[in-house]
């Protein structure tokens, strides 16, 4: 009988059989696929797995602190913390076109993992989040790419590392429900898809701190605004973005020349197709009164009312 418990169960004897006593690695985002991952492999292998969590400091407000805590205080394991803020920043400097900022963060993270994971001795395995899905679609590549995911499949070849991939026959329901049966957090199980390319994405054109910062306290205000709505458990992504817009407005009597910020807030299954969610206007009315109030250098918020397709999730 296929239950989760057996699952687990399974899959433990499983990993525990082709590791031995060997060293695993895995990379840490705080996504659900490899909290998932990290998790399983450590209630199989304990301190033989060690996880690297890259900071890129792309990530959202707080973000970095709560995935650390989580894993280190919650579940006691080996969790590496790399700051590598300036470095991706610094390779992004100047580069605005969206494409090609994915290609330097995808690579760049690379690097790093590749850089952070030489200087653990005798590693053996790398486990990775791979789900079924993946496989599946990168089997079945469009012939035009219109963003380069580039999470999949990514990590370099000259590691000579065996992969472990404990959820390559499940679907992201069902790694899910992996999670809680594991006793991850909710909040981390029921998680909003988050992009790899993280807020660099969201800050249209070139990526500055300054920028960033915008988009990160905006950001943090939604999230905030919609949990407190209970809006988190029904709209299946939203986040604001930096169009890098400036217009004109009044703040008491002094004229303004600030930043819009726009609101993306979108109902979907997969991601592929979306509809733009029906937010009630008081929970917009409150979010923009915040954000203008408490995000300096905003004078302006706008609401994005466009299904995918013809317009995409994210705004790059
Ligand atoms: P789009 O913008 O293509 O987004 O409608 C569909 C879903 O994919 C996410 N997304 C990404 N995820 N790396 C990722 O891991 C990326 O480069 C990337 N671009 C978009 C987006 O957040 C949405 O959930």
């Amino acid at each position: 009988e296929w239950t989760m418990r057996n699952f687990i169960a399974t899959e433990i004897e499983k990993i525990r059989e082709s590791v031995k006593d060997r060293k695993v690695i895995c990379a840490l985002s705080g996504g659900v696929d490899s909290s998932v991952v990290a998790v399983l492999l450590h209630q199989a292998i304990g301190d033989q797995l060690t996880c690297i969590f890259v900071d890129h400091g792309l990530l959202r407000k707080n973000e970095a602190e709560d995935v650390m805590k989580m894993f280190k205080e919650g579940f006691h394991m080996n969790v590496i913390q790399i700051d590598a803020k300036d470095r991706f920043l610094s390779k992004l400097q100047g580069v605005s076109d969206p494409e090609k900022k994915r290609k330097i963060i995808g690579n760049e993270f690379i690097y790093v993992f590749d850089e952070e994971s030489s200087k653990i001795d005798d590693v053996d395995f790398l486990a990775q989040g791979t789900l079924y899905t993946d496989i599946i679609e990168s089997g079945t590549k469009t012939a035009q790419t219109i963003k380069s995911h580039h999470n999949v499949g990514g990590l370099p070849e000259k590691m000579k590392l065996n992969l472990v991939e404990p959820l390559n026959t499940l679907f992201k329901d069902e790694v899910r429900k992996l999670g809680e049966e594991l006793g991850i957090p909710e909040h981390i199980v029921w998680r909003q898809p988050f992009p790899g390319p993280g807020l660099a994405i969201r800050v249209l054109g070139e990526v500055t701190e300054e920028k960033l910062e915008i988009v990160r306290e905006s950001d943090a205000i939604l999230r905030e605004e919609f949990m407190l709505a209970g809006l988190d458990k029904t709209v299946w992504q939203y986040f604001t973005v930096l169009p890098g817009i400036q217009s004109v407005g009044v703040m008491g009597d002094q004229r303004t020349y600030d930043h819009t910020v726009g609101i993306r807030a979108v109902s979907s299954i997969d991601g592929m197709t979306s509809d733009w969610a029906r937010i009630p206007f008081d929970i917009l009315e409150k979010v923009s009164n915040r954000i203008v109030n408490e995000v300096p250098h905003v004078n302006r918020i706008v609401y994005d009312i466009t299904s995918k397709p013809p317009a995409t999730i994210e705004w790059e």
